[in-house]
């Protein structure tokens, strides 16, 4: 599985541990940075990363800024992306189970360097489960 990973300033170590663990893990990681601490807008990371998966370069992506919301409101403009925010381990197993989230999004400043390993975990290794919640998926865009 092809990964990106992209962040803010807000979100340079969470980002640096996720993609260290997920290389460790055997998966092939793309980090699209920033890769100093420097203020930058968390949009244009977001939209980088979007459209290259749309695009088919990647197969999933980890958005991380200080909450992970601004990050998610950005990826869910674009048309058929599903991003999730989460900071449990139920609802990142769920994201990809039963709304099969190509993008997950953390917060640095709202989840701990251990859980969150524990959260990209949970949402990399569940299946979407298809069926009745491949319909409901299906009727997430609007016109
Ligand atoms: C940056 O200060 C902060 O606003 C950003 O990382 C993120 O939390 C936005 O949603």
């Amino acid at each position: 599985m092809r990964i990106a990973i992209a962040s803010d300033h807000g979100g340079l170590n969470h980002k640096a541990a996720i993609a260290s663990h997920l290389r460790e893990r055997g998966f092939e990681v793309t980090d699209l940075g920033p890769e100093s601490g420097e203020s930058v807008d968390y949009p244009d990371y977001a939209h980088a990363l979007c459209t290259r998966l749309l695009d088919g370069e990647f197969d999933r992506g980890v958005l991380v800024c200080g909450t992970g919301q601004g990050m998610a409101m950005s990826a869910n403009k674009h048309a058929g992306l599903r991003a999730a925010v989460v900071s449990d381990v139920f609802s990142a197993r769920m994201a990809t189970l039963h709304n099969d989230a190509q993008v997950l999004c953390v917060g640095e400043r709202v989840v701990g360097p251990g859980l969150v390993l524990d959260l990209v975990d949970a949402w990399v290794d569940a299946e979407f489960e298809g069926g009745r919640h491949a319909r409901r998926v299906g009727k997430i865009d609007c016109a």
